[in-house]
């Protein structure tokens, strides 16, 4: 069967990784998180005290940082391990949320993530989603979707995700995330989030889970050939 590449990227807390992970699913295709990768730099970074602004000491930090996506047999999730460490969860952390933007922005972490993005990508029959997937990773990518949605519905999405490890954190602290990602995401020199011009845009303000699936769905099974 003609597999194809799907790029999903958009806003953060859109819901793209769930929605990714369920397109994949349907269509026998590898997902990939690629903000899981910036996240497990992140982590690695915050761990070790890189000075982010040396540039030395970032391209060392680097080359130790052995990335893996391994399926879990009872999830059926593709989880990221670092360095042995299966870091799945620890990356969502708020600490490592509220760290992860400048370091996602620095030239060394992109070149390092996008050359992996792509060596993943090379086989086809995968789901990839991030910022610059379409824009940078993957431009030739057979089908592109923009997500987006309303900022105090993400808000709130994410905040119940994040209340339901850790009760303590606020409202406020969510909706100061988001916008400071947002904003370093979209104004950062190197690839910085854009819609392609090629993209199919999601607004998924008003759409249950369900609803969005299923015009993802159909547009891929456009592309790929199938109706
Ligand atoms: O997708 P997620 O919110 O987990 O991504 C975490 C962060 O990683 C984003 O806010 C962004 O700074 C960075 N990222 C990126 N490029 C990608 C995916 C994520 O810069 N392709």
């Amino acid at each position: 069967m003609n597999k194809i590449v799907i790029a999903i990227d958009g806003w953060s807390s859109c819901g793209k990784s769930t929605m990714a992970r369920q397109l994949a699913r349907l269509l026998n295709y590898i997902f990939i998180d690629s903000g899981a990768m910036y996240r497990a730099i992140t982590l690695f970074f915050i761990r070790n005290h890189i000075a982010i602004e040396k540039v030395d000491e970032v391209e060392k930090a680097l080359q130790d940082i052995h990335l893996e996506f391994k399926l879990n047999s009872t999830t059926l999730n593709n989880e990221i391990w670092m360095n042995g460490e299966n870091v799945d969860t620890l990356i969502r952390d708020i600490k490592v949320a509220e760290r992860v933007s400048e370091v996602a922005a620095l030239a060394q972490v992109r070149d390092f993530a996008v050359a992996q993005q792509r060596l993943i990508g090379a086989q086809k029959g995968i789901v990839m989603d991030g910022r610059d997937i379409g824009s940078v990773v993957f431009p030739e990518a057979e089908l592109k979707i923009f997500m987006t949605a309303d900022p105090e519905i993400r808000v709130t999405r994410r905040l119940k995700e994040l209340q339901a490890k850790d009760p303590s954190i606020t409202v406020e602290e969510v909706r100061k995330n988001l916008a400071t990602r947002d904003h370093i995401d979209s104004t950062r020199a190197i690839s910085p989030l854009r819609q392609p011009e090629d993209a199919i845009v999601l607004d998924n303000s008003n759409l249950t889970p369900d609803q969005q699936l299923d015009l993802a769905l159909t547009w891929a099974k456009e592309r790929i050939g199938l109706h």
